[in-house]
């Protein structure tokens, strides 16, 4: 049985940043439910978005802005060719390449459907093909020889048809092949309050428990994994196919199921505690804006995510409490938060002069960001971070 637990209300489109033009136009909105499926444990909107609304050529995600993801996506490669030294790799969702380049030419090949993005792989020379994994690319990519590695990481979660995805993934990995998945984890998201981890694009946040049930369909499983810190805590799951016997199943792979259990991720009564959790979130981030805002304090926002567009709209913050979001992306400049409607400005670096609290939207970065502001911090600025809980830093 699919049941409701946490309704995040009338939500736009997470990226779909919008021009000055567009400012007064009527936009598209959702109502953004979270659901559980008490049968495989899994966890997901329960309104899929027509993906092509998504991923088009105007998105605007790079992953290789980060320093953090560049230098996670450069460990895996080096664990990925000393461990595996695959021969022919595919990575699904290969972004703006920060995991190709890691990688020769020759040896790797990105797909990509968000044109604009693709374009920047391209560019460099790394093979992309601009479409959505399907069992028809799987079966066009590896006519002449199957994959010895696929790896994707936060792609996953965006895809809704998980029997295409595995088929095709079954399709083009070799018999001894290795699958890599990567992406935000549901056990932190539950523990820590991270309800923005829901938008549009994520259908569905992984437990490592739901995972398992789902990859036993396509006779998969899952034989070693880490936790990661990235995101707000991620999982890397490593996946074979059942009649490989190449891997033995590392204890890890036990060790977290109990986690999961024990926390409860395979009960619905947790989803509904967290739900409560996330509800008296809401109130006091609010609370707090407008007690600031009161004090005539000038706040403004870092990262304008597609996380922070959760967070905005269900709690119906707009400029008149965040008079505007800083954030590097290019593409995201000078446009306009969908929903709140709150301006993004090119990133400069943070100064007491002109801001007193910044609320960050980009909290999955906090290390990186934080190390980058200290002058800031030094100052006297304040950081207002919502996870785990609401806090001024
Ligand atoms: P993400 O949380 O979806 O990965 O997006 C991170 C956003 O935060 C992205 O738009 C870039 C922005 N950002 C900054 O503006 N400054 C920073 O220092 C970092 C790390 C991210």
């Amino acid at each position: 049985m699919i049941r409701k637990f946490l309704n995040l209300g009338y939500q736009p489109l997470a990226n779909s940043y919008l021009h000055k033009k567009k400012i007064n136009k009527k936009e598209k909105k959702f109502k953004l439910e979270i659901v559980f499926n008490d049968k495989n444990f899994l966890v997901s909107i329960n309104k899929k978005i027509p993906t092509k609304e998504m991923f088009n050529s105007s998105y605007p995600y790079r992953s290789s802005l980060s320093n953090t993801m560049m230098k996670s996506f450069k460990k895996i490669s080096n664990t990925i060719k000393k461990r595996f030294n695959p021969e022919f790799i595919i990575e699904i969702g290969s972004n703006d390449g920060a995991f190709l380049y890691n990688f020769n030419k020759k040896k790797i090949i990105g797909i990509e459907p968000c044109k604009n993005v693709a374009a920047v792989t391209k560019k460099k020379n790394y093979k992309t093909i601009t479409e959505y994994w399907t069992k028809k690319l799987a079966k066009y990519i590896t006519k002449s020889n199957q994959s010895d590695l696929i790896y994707s990481a936060n792609t996953l979660s965006h895809i809704e048809d998980l029997n295409e995805t595995f088929d095709a993934i079954n399709i083009a990995l070799s018999k001894n092949g290795v699958l890599i998945l990567e992406g935000p984890a549901l056990l932190p998201c539950i523990k820590n309050n991270i309800y923005d981890q829901f938008y549009c694009e994520h259908i569905y946040v992984f437990s490592t428990i739901a995972l398992s049930k789902v990859l036993k369909n396509f006779n998969l499983e899952i034989f070693d994994l880490n936790i990661l810190n990235t995101h707000g805590g991620s999982a890397r799951y490593f996946i074979k196919k059942k009649d490989n016997k190449k891997y033995k199943i590392n204890k890890k792979v036990k060790q977290e199921i109990t986690k999961e259990r024990k926390f409860g991720l395979h009960k619905f009564s947790t989803y509904q505690s967290f739900s409560k959790r996330v509800e008296a979130s809401k109130s006091r981030l609010i609370n707090i804006l407008k007690k600031l805002k009161k004090e005539n304090k000038t706040i403004i926002g870092y990262g304008a995510t597609a996380k922070s567009c959760t967070v905005l709209n269900y709690c119906k913050i707009d400029n008149n409490l965040i008079k505007y979001f800083l954030d590097t992306t290019p593409d995201k400049i000078n446009k306009y938060l969908p929903g709140s409607k709150i301006k993004i400005i090119k990133y400069k670096k943070l100064s007491k002069k002109n801001v007193d609290i910044v609320f960050l939207g980009a909290w999955n970065f906090k290390k990186e960001i934080l190390r980058k502001e200290h002058k800031f911090i030094k100052e006297g600025g304040k950081f207002l971070i919502h996870v785990p809980n609401v806090k001024l830093i």
